[in-house]
């Protein structure tokens, strides 16, 4: 089946869909993006990503050009375009096309606005949940504003790629010896039942899964230390795991090639993978 996306207000076939060699996000990645899952057809957490996008735009002097509503009726014309049942969707504007000028074009210059999704069958069930993620350690080489969601991806698709080479799933980034995050996804260590993730800062992505996730181990009585911890501190965890729209919450059991705690799944990854799975099927839209 040819997926069908959306582009700047027209619901197209993937391969009909076509943007400038003058937009700006081609040229010079000034673009901001959002990824939202699906379960059981419905979207997770779409409120939080629309709060994100806004404030994304916002920092960057973009205007939205598409209201919530709007945004809200787009993402579910695709799930259902698509017979998306399990996936993920994927949203970017760009400050759209103009002459090649490092200068910001005229504020009414039109944004360029995409939409396509991925279908993930099976995507709460992700058998890496059983057995956990092998991780390694760059240096984090991304520019100061990572609470910005743009789609200037490269450092983390190197470190993608570093993780590849070193036969693990994935990089944490670490700079000054405290650990940012993971190349997509939040990073989080337990150690004593307390669970450990860098504060809220210019240097991490806010992610929407962190927000939740730490939500529900507050209702569940765990306790949460938003704070900056060392690479050595991750090493010497109980169990550590990462949070994100695609992987949920996912165990980390392996870092620099040496085991995490008792290098299993830990018990308080696996709780919180389930309450956040189970609430926010409950919860989406
Ligand atoms: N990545 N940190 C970074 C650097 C990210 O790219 C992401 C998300 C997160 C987690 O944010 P959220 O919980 O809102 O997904 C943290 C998405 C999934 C991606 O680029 O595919």
């Amino acid at each position: 089946m040819t997926r069908t996306v959306y582009l700047n207000g027209a619901y197209l076939p993937e391969d009909q869909a076509k943007v400038s060699i003058f937009d700006r996000g081609f040229l010079f990645a000034d673009g901001v993006y959002e990824v939202t899952s699906v379960l059981g057809g419905k979207l997770l957490d779409f409120e939080g990503h629309a709060v994100r996008l806004q404030r994304s735009l916002s920092e960057l002097e973009i205007t939205n050009p598409i209201s919530k509503d709007d945004l809200l009726e787009v993402h579910r014309e695709l799930v259902r375009l698509n017979e998306i049942d399990d996936g993920l969707i994927y949203l970017q504007i760009t400050r759209g096309a103009a002459d090649r000028d490092f200068a910001y074009p005229p504020a009414d210059t039109p944004c360029t606005i995409v939409l396509f999704t991925q279908a993930k069958p099976g995507l709460a069930e992700n058998p890496m949940a059983q057995t956990g993620l092998k991780v390694i350690s760059i240096e984090d080489q991304r520019w100061g504003r990572r609470d910005i969601k743009t789609v200037q991806l490269l450092y983390p698709s190197m470190g993608k790629m570093m993780a590849k080479a070193a036969g693990a799933h994935d990089a944490w980034m670490v700079e000054d010896g405290f650990v940012t995050e993971g190349t997509s996804n939040n990073a989080y260590i337990v150690k004593n039942g307390k669970i450990i993730t860098r504060h809220l800062g210019h240097e991490i992505l806010h992610g929407i899964t962190r927000a939740a996730v730490l939500r529900f181990a507050r209702e569940a009585q765990m306790e949460v230390e938003e704070r900056a911890f060392t690479l050595d501190e991750a090493k010497d965890a109980d169990e550590a795991f990462i949070t994100s729209a695609s992987m949920f919450v996912m165990p980390v059991v392996e870092l620099d090639g040496a085991p995490i705690g008792t290098g299993k799944v830990g018990q308080v990854a696996s709780r919180l993978r389930e309450i956040y799975v189970d609430e926010s099927r409950k919860a989406a839209i």
